[in-house]
């Protein structure tokens, strides 16, 4: 297969991790004969620093030319003060909408020999395998209308969600909710929201196309603390932009380190796949972060915008081999166990990807 990857790598971490992941398709192309074009674009504070704006004219072009893209990461302190136009973050919110990436697919499950490397007790994590379906083109993020106020007084968001845009979010958690152990939970906040309460109300219409498949209910907070009580009882989630942001953020902690979280963000066109971990620059330049989550997301991206389900599933246990093996980056890592940094953690994973 011939395929052109446009790779964002962006902002902290993101060029370190963007790496180790391209490093993986180069070699998934070498041992499966496939052609992947690798390129690469500016986004994020990446970007603003060469004086462009966030998402420049051309990585957008770029992006929607590509196959697939691979993103590292966008966030840079030095531009916490900015208004949105000099954010990075916008770039990240400008991407989704223009390519209608509306549902984002971020699967938490814990790997085994992990059970230990989080702040949660073993027999509580134990089992983990979720994935949350979070609405990622809709909601607090996007509406309109939104501000401050000049005189910093008063400032104001707009929760919307259109019948179509939940509708079509549901209807991708049931598909691949059929795909695992087929039972949905519908995340909102119905006893407040009138977003919510039509969200329930669609999630339920979209249900009965999809007999085989249970739905349950659970308002956001309660759902919070479920995921730290008992994460194993959890199959698929689907929630809304805002809430996903965070559960999945939990997700993170509960299989022992945000940094292994990959995710795939799809629309109709060309999907995005990439960390849930952000651009953590406290850490950035010191070959110290986790590339599995950048991994994992190249291994989405093999699956969900190539079609090479073979070729994902070679990476995914790769990365199952590499942490059986018991090889660890810092934030895995227990009390005195050996660190390796992301780039001796790329290679372990390269050299156990087998056709
Ligand atoms: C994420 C990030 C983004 C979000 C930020 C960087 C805009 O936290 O992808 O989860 O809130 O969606
Ligand atoms: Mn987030």
């Amino acid at each position: 297969m011939k395929a052109s990857i446009l790779l964002l790598p962006g902002d902290g971490v993101g060029p370190e991790v963007v790496a180790g992941a391209a490093s993986v398709l180069e070699a998934v192309a070498s041992r499966f004969g496939h052609q992947f074009e690798l390129h690469s674009a500016l986004i994020g504070a990446a970007a603003l620093r060469q004086n462009r704006p966030p998402l420049p004219g051309d990585t957008l072009a770029a992006a929607r030319k590509a196959n697939a893209i691979l993103l590292g990461a966008v966030g840079d302190p030095a531009f916490d003060k900015g208004d949105s136009s000099r954010r990075p973050e916008t770039a990240l919110l400008q991407i989704r909408r223009e390519l209608k990436l509306y549902a984002n697919l971020r699967p938490a499950k814990m790997w085994r020999g992990l059970e230990s490397a989080g702040p949660l007790k073993p027999e509580v994590v134990d089992g983990t395998d979720m994935l949350v379906v979070r609405e990622l083109t809709g909601g607090l993020y996007y509406g309109e209308p939104r501000g401050i106020a000049p005189d910093g007084s008063s400032a104001h968001n707009t929760m919307r969600y259109s019948r179509d845009e939940i509708e079509r979010i549901a209807r991708r958690a049931f598909d691949a909710a059929r795909l695992r152990r087929k039972r949905v939970t519908s995340v909102d906040k119905m006893n407040v929201l009138e977003t919510s309460r039509l969200w329930r109300q669609v999630v339920t219409d979209v249900a009965s196309s999809y007999a085989d498949v249970s739905l349950d209910h659970m308002l956001v907070d309660s759902c919070a603390m479920r995921i730290a009580l008992a994460p194993a009882s959890f199959d698929v989630i689907v929630t809304e932009n805002m809430f996903g942001d965070i559960l999945s953020d939990e997700a993170g902690a509960v299989v022992g380190s945000l940094g292994l979280l990959p995710s795939a963000s799809l629309g109709d066109g060309t999907g995005l796949f990439e960390p849930v971990h952000g651009s953590a620059p406290d850490i950035a330049g010191k070959n110290i972060a986790n590339p599995i989550g950048a991994i994992g997301s190249a291994a989405m991206l093999l699956r969900h915008a190539l079609g090479l389900e073979q070729e994902a599933l070679a990476v995914e246990s790769a990365i199952g081999a590499a942490l059986t093996a018991g090889y660890r980056t810092a934030d895995l890592a227990q009390g005195n166990e050996r660190k390796i940094g992301t780039t001796e953690m790329t290679s372990v994973i390269i050299d156990a990807i087998r056709p």
